[in-house]
């Protein structure tokens, strides 16, 4: 959206109501998909020690789709995105209150595997942080780790040995997350030899390699240059096919570009609005979501 289609014309924005100091409406996250929600969050509140970061969030994340978060530096995205798979159980001055349901399973009850629940709910971060290892041990690090690969299902199903196994389930992993044509030659090559934007899709592929149903991203293209983005975006955008993915990002153009639906957190911590991507930067309800999405704060 460029500069002057954000000037206003009162009387053909329908949508803006004008108000200067706005309260937040509970209709303005209300957003409705087909399909069940594979993410249901309900009253999310989070505190570092007395410090509140977010504030009564609620909203259902659909499967196989790419959900955006925007909003300005410090509304509470990346602490948003640690509380759907307990990450911000590492960090001792969280407290976490209400609810994150996985199709059903109570993300924060009690007994939750977090290892297991990991494997289902993985992460990929903002800097690319590939393990000091080779490509293809990047890669089978984690299976081997839920035993699926010497001594589990994938090499019994499969009848091989695991040399077998992990051959193809490292090349499996390395092309979903199109990089295998660059690296099939150098599979035993130290990972940290790639560039920022391979290292990045390995990372990606490492994460796909556990068999994950949903993937959550951290800005995991503002370290690096445009070619390297346009790559991600694109494979981000292909693996919402099988994939719930959730990704957060400061590049509103991005968020445009890749979402099917986009939540916008605004200062406080508040989720101002949850909708369609096309809705919320074309004709969003809120007047201070219309304000940063046509960028005059943020
Ligand atoms: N580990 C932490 N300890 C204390 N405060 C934190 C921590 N992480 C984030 N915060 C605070 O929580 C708020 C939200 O931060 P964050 O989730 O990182 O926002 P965003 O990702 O949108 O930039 C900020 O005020 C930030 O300073
Ligand atoms: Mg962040």
């Amino acid at each position: 959206m460029s500069e002057t289609e954000a000037t206003h014309e009162p009387d053909q924005r329908v949508t803006t109501i004008g108000e200067t100091s706005e309260r937040v409406r509970e209709e303005w996250t209300d957003y409705h998909f087909s399909g069940d929600a594979k993410l249901s969050i309900e009253d999310l509140d989070v505190y570092y020690g007395d410090e509140q970061a977010l504030q009564g969030v609620s909203l259902d994340i659909p499967d196989e789709s790419v959900t955006a978060l925007i909003g300005p530096s410090g509304c509470g995205k990346s602490t948003f995105l640690r509380c759907l798979n307990r990450m911000n159980d590492r960090i001792k001055a969280a407290r976490v209150d209400g609810s994150v349901t996985l199709e059903g399973t109570d993300v924060y009850g009690d007994g939750v595997n977090l290892v297991e629940l990991r494997k289902r709910i993985g992460m990929v971060f903002q800097e690319p942080n590939p393990f000091p290892k080779s490509i293809r041990d990047n890669i089978s690090y984690g299976p081997r780790k839920h035993g699926d690969l010497d001594t589990g299902l994938l090499a019994r199903l499969l009848g091989r040995d695991d040399t077998g196994a992990e051959r193809e389930l490292v090349e499996r992993a390395l092309r979903r997350a199109a990089l295998y044509d660059e690296v099939e030659n150098r599979l035993d090559d130290n990972a940290l030899g790639l560039s920022g934007g391979q290292q990045q899709r390995l990372c990606i592929a490492r994460c796909l390699a556990v068999d994950p149903e949903v993937i959550l991203m951290d800005e995991p293209a503002s370290a690096l240059d445009p070619i390297a983005t346009a790559k991600i975006e694109d494979l981000i955008e292909e693996l919402a096919e099988d994939y719930a993915v959730v990704v957060v990002t400061h590049n509103m153009q991005q968020a445009a570009r890749i979402s099917d639906q986009t939540a916008v957190f605004l200062t406080g911590g508040e989720l101002v609005e949850y909708g369609d991507t096309d809705q919320i930067f074309e004709n969003p309800q809120s007047q201070r979501v219309e304000d940063y999405v046509t960028g005059k704060f943020g």
